[in-house]
């Protein structure tokens, strides 16, 4: 079973790397929010302050490179190189799903390299939803949060990944019971992230009054699962192409959650630069979390995957500055707009989109 979990990340590793495993037709929809350009922005750019928590703990700005990879040898490097860079940048990272090493004790250092070269920053675990109804418990689970040290776990949902790959489980009766009973008995906090198809409205809403701790949105715009199995499947009648787009777009998704929730709420599936991130935060995301395009990088160093995400957070600085926000609590308080497909699908699905256009933080009465 282990070595069929290490063949497949290794899959996804190369699909990812080397074929156009991205949305097609359907984007994130950042496109249809516009922050508003203030030509007199009141504020110094030099002190603008990026810095936040998340779940207790400090991040010096509001960004997490998302659960990608471990089982094994060159997840191994890519787990390194991520945490490197977050631990020296003061973000976060996910590890990918963990099952592997659960079930094989040789592969866990593919992922314990993640505490190893991050000794301080936030990290992650990761379990898949469905293995929860399939027999992982407590037990289980806390060897995933203790083999990376972390402070949180995550538990991912993926019904389109699992109905596409040949060797998917699909009974998913029972998951959100079972998603209940870690968060209550784990003693760290749960999160529940999508893997590139979003989280409604509704399914915000349970999760959360199950005692999660925080929802990763993961919407339609970014990586598609749909299209990695694509590329695997071998059974002719089940390709999955026609849901290579299948899902709620990000930034609906983001909208419909943050509306919906007390919790914290983190934005991703396409986030692919410092506007995206800004344009998150701005719709009150608590954090951004990027994946493939940082993946891309951590292939070729730590370097380098630094230099992409310090671009990153030049590019947000920017734009708060250009906002006006001197820190991220006004960052959430900037007027925007919203248009296009994300307005009408929000308006019949009876979400607000005219008050994130009345905010104000105007230092000047005009
Ligand atoms: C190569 C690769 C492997 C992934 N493996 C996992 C995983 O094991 N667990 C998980 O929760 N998400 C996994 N994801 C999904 C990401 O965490 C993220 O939700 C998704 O890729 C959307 O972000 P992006 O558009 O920035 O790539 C993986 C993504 C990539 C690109």
């Amino acid at each position: 079973m282990a070595e069929t979990t290490g063949k497949r990340k290794a899959d996804h590793i190369r699909i990812c790397l080397e074929q156009k495993a991205q949305a097609k037709k359907v984007t994130a929809g950042f496109e249809d929010i516009q922050l508003v350009h203030r030509a007199l922005p009141e504020i110094d750019r030099q002190k603008i302050n990026l810095s936040t928590s998340f779940l207790g703990k400090k991040f010096s700005a509001p960004l997490i490179v998302g659960a990608m990879t471990g089982g094994t040898e060159e997840a191994t490097k890519i787990n390194a190189t991520i945490a490197e860079a977050v631990e020296k940048l003061g973000l976060g990272m996910g590890v990918g799903s963990q099952r592997a090493a659960i079930e094989d004790k040789r592969l866990e250092k593919t992922y314990s390299i993640a505490r190893k070269k991050a000794p301080t920053a936030f990290l992650i675990a990761n379990v898949g939803g469905v293995q929860l109804v399939n027999g992982f418990g407590l037990k289980e689970v806390k060897k995933a949060v203790e083999m990376i040290d972390a402070d949180a776990l995550a538990v991912h949902l993926n019904a389109v990944q699992e109905a596409l790959q040949p060797e998917g489980q699909t009974n998913f009766q029972g998951i959100l019971t079972k998603i209940g009973e870690i968060a209550g008995e784990l003693d760290k906090p749960v999160i529940v992230k999508e893997t590139g198809c979003g989280i409604s409205a509704e399914d915000t809403k349970v999760l959360e009054a199950a005692g999660v701790k925080a929802i990763d949105v993961s919407g339609v715009g970014g990586t598609s699962f749909a299209a990695v199995e694509y590329y695997r499947s071998t059974n002719p009648h089940n390709k999955g192409e026609v849901f290579w787009d299948w899902g709620i777009p990000t930034v609906i998704s983001l909208i419909e959650a943050t509306q919906t929730a007390k919790i914290p709420v983190i934005a991703s599936g396409g986030v692919r630069s410092g506007i995206d991130i800004a344009k998150s935060l701005a719709l009150n995301a608590k954090l951004a979390s990027i994946s493939q395009p940082i993946l891309e990088v951590a292939v070729k160093g730590a370097k380098q995957t630094e230099d992409l995400l310090s671009m990153f957070l030049t590019e947000l600085r920017n734009v708060m500055f250009f906002v006006g926000a001197e820190n991220l609590e006004s960052l959430a308080k900037v007027p925007l707009v919203v248009s296009g497909k994300t307005t009408e699908w929000l308006n019949i699905r009876g979400f607000d989109t005219i008050s994130y256009s009345q905010r104000s933080t105007l230092p000047v009465e005009y």
